[in-house]
C-alpha cells in the first residue's frame, strides 16, 4: 500500500468512514494527493472502504465543481473570475497566462507543469487582481508581474 492509500486511510478516520461527510473526505484528499485529483483508483477505494457504490463518488465529484476527476499540473494556477477582479481587468491577465503558458483556461501544459483554471473571489480582493498558485496568492498583478511570476516558476522546476 502506497502513501496515498496511508493518507487516505488517516483522512477517512478522521471522519468517522461516515458517508454523510463524504464531500469532505474527497476534498481533504484531493488536497493530498499528487495531481490534486480523484483517481478512478481513489474513488474505487474511497467506494470500498465506505461500503457504498462507486456512482455515489461520481455523483459528488460531478456536482461539485472544487473536486477534479482529472490531474492537475504541478502548479495549480487559479485565476479569479469574481466581479472585482474583472472589473480590475482580470481578463488582461488571463490572456498574458494564456499566453506565456500556451495553453487555455482549463487546461494543463504538455509538461504536466501548470494548469490554469477559474476560481471565485477568494478574499483577495483588496489587491485584485489576484491569482492563486498551489494556495499562495498574488495580487496587485500586470502583465509584466505575471510572466515574472511563471519564469520564476519554470527556473524553480529546471533546476
Ligand atoms: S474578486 Fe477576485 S479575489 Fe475577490
Amino acid at each position: 500500500m502506497n502513501s496515498n492509500y496511508t493518507q487516505i486511510d488517516h483522512i477517512l478516520k478522521k471522519f468517522n468512514h461516515d458517508e454523510k461527510s463524504l464531500i469532505h473526505i474527497l476534498q481533504h484528499i484531493q488536497d493530498e494527493v499528487e495531481g490534486q485529483y480523484i483517481s478512478e483508483e481513489i474513488a474505487d477505494y474511497v467506494a470500498h472502504k465506505l461500503g457504498i457504490n462507486k456512482n455515489r463518488i461520481y455523483e459528488v465529484l460531478t456536482f461539485f465543481a472544487a473536486l477534479n476527476e482529472t490531474k492537475k499540473g504541478k502548479y495549480l494556477i487559479q485565476l479569479c473570475d469574481s466581479s472585482v477582479c474583472r472589473i480590475k481587468d482580470s481578463n488582461s491577465i488571463q490572456n498574458a497566462l494564456e499566453n506565456i503558458l500556451n495553453i487555455k483556461i482549463g487546461e494543463t501544459t504538455e509538461d504536466n507543469m501548470f494548469t490554469l483554471e477559474y476560481t471565485a473571489c477568494f478574499g483577495a480582493c483588496d489587491i485584485s487582481p489576484a491569482i492563486r498558485i498551489n494556495k499562495k496568492v498574488y495580487g496587485n498583478l500586470t502583465k509584466d508581474k505575471v510572466n515574472k511570476i511563471i519564469n520564476n516558476l519554470k527556473g524553480e522546476s529546471y533546476e
